[in-house]
């Protein structure tokens, strides 16, 4: 086949310009300062591109093997650091393809038939999103276990549960952390489920309304592994919703990984003394020397923040565009490249961090006994005993005062003492009132007896 234009154009899209555009122009509308990092998806999606070609006889099967080499010799420069990106090249797309045409000549200049950069982007994008949900879904499970596994350990350990963080009621260490579980197992359901609509193909949608060529849409699907194609040409070139999908859960995975850093953040203060971090997760002052920082857990619920801003971004990009492609959709890449980068980052940091949390029972235990931790057993006591539940609360209420009165805790009230609050209160009253005998009463699916939480790690292992 021959080359018939006389000369390579500057710019793919330049013969109707009769001038060029400023430096400060190419620089603002090029995106392959950032976009280079889909290289290899965007050669993945060529090759399977050309493939279709030559199978519907569109491309010669000499130019499929054109390029199918210069594609190979392409990827290895990339891999190897030394292919020259190019800002007169704009993006990503046009970088490769001026490097394909350079090496194998026409057959480069044939691969962009039937199909437009906008069902390229699109296609690329998906494909290193999936990828990057993939890993994501690793990590939530390399973190789950190190949580589990230290759920386990603490199935029976007491601690203060806090409402309004106040001492509510007893419950274990394990149980908490089994909480973070339930989180991160929602978490991991919603990447699976955003999974599911970035795995569809947007290639053959060409720039908006699909192309005159007989190409095989279902071929290419197949050979990138989507589950399936985009059913409308001018949805698939201007959706980005599987990436908002991606950083709403994102955003909510974030959410629960701050919560629980505040919660470390909290633990680790002095004053509180429940747990202790690895050293290797903390930092001193350069000021203050009795100083430990728990820079890590800060950091992540800092870094929460520009996970929300990146949700937030993608939806504004998206509100006021009309159909179909505009050059608006260039600016998700930076928003979703950072998502993934900072929920990646976060998630292996926070597997390591977990598996080296030094817990501090007694603390959590004296905690417990400042807090009339076990006034509700009172409570429940009195009324398996027949007293109307509001009666209860009262009395109850007022054995807390007097308790406080004389600076004690409820255990350590005699049983005379007691009696004085309602005569319903007998010996065996003190079973109820310790810690264990309140946590072991809570022994439903879902509650805090040590052997619920010992079942609930079983049946989150079972799920692995
Ligand atoms: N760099 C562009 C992007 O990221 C590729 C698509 C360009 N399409 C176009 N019609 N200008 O969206």
């Amino acid at each position: 086949m021959t080359d018939t234009s006389a000369s390579q154009p500057a710019k793919a899209w330049s013969g109707r310009f009769s001038e060029p555009v400023s430096d400060l122009v190419k620089r603002y509308t090029a995106s392959v300062t950032f976009d280079q990092r889909m290289a290899l998806q965007d050669i993945r999606g060529s090759l399977a591109h050309a493939k279709m070609l030559a199978r519907q006889g569109i491309i010669g099967a000499a130019d499929l093997a054109d390029i199918e080499r210069g594609m190979a010799q392409i990827a290895g420069e990339i891999e190897r650091g030394e292919f020259h990106w190019n800002l007169d090249d704009e993006d990503v797309h046009l970088n490769i393809e001026k490097r394909l045409t350079a090496l194998v000549g026409a057959a480069g200049k044939r691969l962009h038939t039937g199909r437009s950069r906008n069902d390229q982007v699109a296609t690329d994008i998906r494909l290193w999103l999936r990828d990057a949900i993939d890993q994501i879904l690793a990590l939530i499970g390399e973190f789950q276990e190190r949580l589990l596994d230290l759920a386990e350990q603490h199935a029976a350990t007491p601690m203060p549960g806090f409402t309004h963080l106040q001492v509510a009621q007893p419950v274990t260490f394990g149980h908490h952390l089994m909480a973070y579980y339930e989180m991160t197992r929602r978490d991991a359901e919603r990447f699976a489920d955003a999974r599911r609509r970035v795995n569809r193909l947007p290639l053959g949608s060409a720039a908006l309304a699909g192309t005159s060529y007989p190409i095989d849409r279902e071929f290419v699907a197949r050979e990138l592994g989507f589950d399936e194609i985009c059913a409308n040409s001018l949805d698939a070139v201007s959706d980005r919703d599987f990436a908002i999908e991606f950083c709403a859960a994102s955003a909510l995975l974030m959410t629960h990984l701050s919560r629980l850093s505040e919660e470390l953040i909290l633990w680790m203060s002095p004053r509180v003394g429940f747990i202790d971090l690895a050293d290797r997760f903390c930092t001193g002052s350069s000021i203050m020397p009795q100083k430990r920082n728990p820079d890590v857990p800060e950091l992540v619920r800092g870094k929460t923040g520009r996970v929300n801003g990146s949700l937030v971004a993608l939806l504004t990009l998206m509100k006021g565009q009309p159909l179909a492609y505009n050059k608006d959709n260039q600016e998700d890449k930076e928003p979703l490249f950072d998502t993934a980068d900072t929920v990646i980052d976060t998630l292996r940091i926070y597997a390591d961090m977990v598996g080296g949390i030094r817990v501090k029972a007694d603390a959590m235990r004296a905690a417990l006994a400042q807090g009339y931790a076990t006034a509700t057993d009172l409570a429940d006591y009195l009324v398996k005993k027949g007293l109307p539940f509001r009666d209860a609360h009262e009395a109850v209420a007022l054995a807390v005062r007097a308790a406080e009165d004389s600076g004690r805790d409820l255990p350590e009230l005699a049983l005379d003492e007691l009696r004085k609050f309602s005569t319903l209160i007998e010996a065996d009253i003190f079973d109820v009132l310790t810690v264990e005998g309140s946590l072991a009463s809570r022994n439903h699916a879902g509650g805090t007896a040590p052997d619920q939480v010992r079942a609930a790690v079983a049946a989150a292992r079972a799920r692995r």
